[in-house]
């Protein structure tokens, strides 16, 4: 038999086919730009701000192969971007996918109980039409439907082009995933938002059993559309003798938010040895932890003592390995992180190095006095 046909379409899944782009409200936007230049190799593509006739904030668009990020900064102490950056510091604010009909997902996001936070529009310039609209999500944040089919500009129409690169770039190539941190038993209410209002489907799970240490513990659920092109974990605290990480995020970003930006890279080893020349400061695990790695992953392409040096991480499922390293925070506050992964045919997150990661962790919370 058939399921009815309203709980068919309930589940119908939207017309979103990958991330589009994510913007993130900082306290400074030209800086935050110049950060991910030059740390991270991203090409600046695009501005917005009082130069192109917008007064109120400025917006630089950055891209890294197939990632794009957006920094914005508000120009006016009562600006809603400027209460953000107050309440939460630096963070991920817009989650942004790509939609093949952004209209019909924005009203059937609706209809199934998401709250509206921007009507679909069309926005034109000379390169073409792009149409966004926007629902909300975990905390302050939002998704941005984008549709951009046939769309020739550098970003978004009201952005004027820039060409300011990246002195090394091509080691990022896209976004693999995007984790959200909720509060206290709060996962269960965004797996159904992602299941009712996505149509995505629960992936994988994982409870304190396989993510605790001697002190912290939290659970994950992770959310993917159809085709797994977007992948979205959401964690929330699990009791532990110390105060787990999720609830450490949650008190300095005064709410639920995007904990990490998972991006894939071609070749890990480059991406970290590059990363590293950066400057970029990356999560260390134990010299100890590669004694067993061998026994615990098998036989990989990869010569350990070059995995070793760089401090990358390496997990085994039934379907092949994939190898990780986590960045410290980005900005003041211990919230967004960035993880970079390189898939090796395995389509999990690493279960294996939860522990060592987390060890890593509190060892950060212990500094700062919040364990
Ligand atoms: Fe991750």
């Amino acid at each position: 038999m058939s399921a009815p046909k309203e709980a068919t379409l309930q589940r119908a899944p939207l017309a979103v086919v990958d991330f589009d782009h994510v913007e993130f409200y900082v306290g400074n936007a030209k800086q935050a730009a110049h950060f991910y230049r030059t740390a991270f190799g991203f090409d600046i593509v695009a501005y917005r701000g009082p130069e192109t006739g917008v007064r109120d904030r400025v917006s630089y668009a950055l891209q890294h192969d197939a990632i794009r990020l957006v920094v914005t900064g508000a120009l006016t102490a009562d600006h809603p971007i400027a209460e953000h950056v107050r309440r939460h510091g630096d963070g991920a604010h817009a989650v942004a996918f790509r939609s093949t009909d952004v209209t019909a997902d924005f009203e059937r996001a609706v209809a199934r109980g998401a709250q509206a936070v921007s009507e679909p529009v069309t926005l034109s310039d000379a390169q073409g039409a792009v149409q966004v609209a926007e629902i909300a999500a975990y905390g302050d944040t939002i998704h941005r439907f984008v549709g951009r089919d046939g769309y020739g500009g550098a970003f978004l129409p009201g952005f004027e082009p820039r060409s300011i690169k990246a002195a090394q770039t091509g080691f990022l190539h896209r976004i693999d995933h995007v984790v959200a941190n909720v509060g206290w038993n709060e996962m269960e209410t965004w797996v159904k938002f992602y299941e009712d209002v996505f149509g995505f489907f629960q992936f994988r799970h994982f409870d304190e059993n396989d993510i605790s240490t001697e002190y912290t513990a939290l659970r994950s659920k992770v959310m993917a559309s159809p085709s797994l092109a977007i992948k979205l974990p959401i964690n929330e605290p699990a009791e532990g003798k110390k105060r787990s990480q999720i609830e450490e995020y949650v008190d300095f970003y005064g709410s639920p938010g995007v904990q990490h930006i998972a991006i894939a890279a071609p070749d890990i080893i480059q991406a970290v040895s590059r990363l590293r020349a950066n400057g970029v400061e990356l999560q260390s695990v134990p010299a100890s932890y590669y004694d067993a790695v061998t026994e615990r992953v098998g036989d990989i392409a990869e010569d350990l003592s070059a995995l070793r040096d760089l401090n990358i991480l390496v997990d085994r499922d039934d379907q092949g390995y994939l190898l990780q390293i986590f960045t410290k925070p980005l900005q003041d506050r211990p919230t967004v992180f960035f993880e970079i992964i390189q898939r090796k045919g395995s389509e999990s997150f690493g279960k294996g190095n939860f522990k060592a990661l987390f060890e890593a962790i509190e060892r950060d919370q212990a500094a700062r006095g919040t364990l």
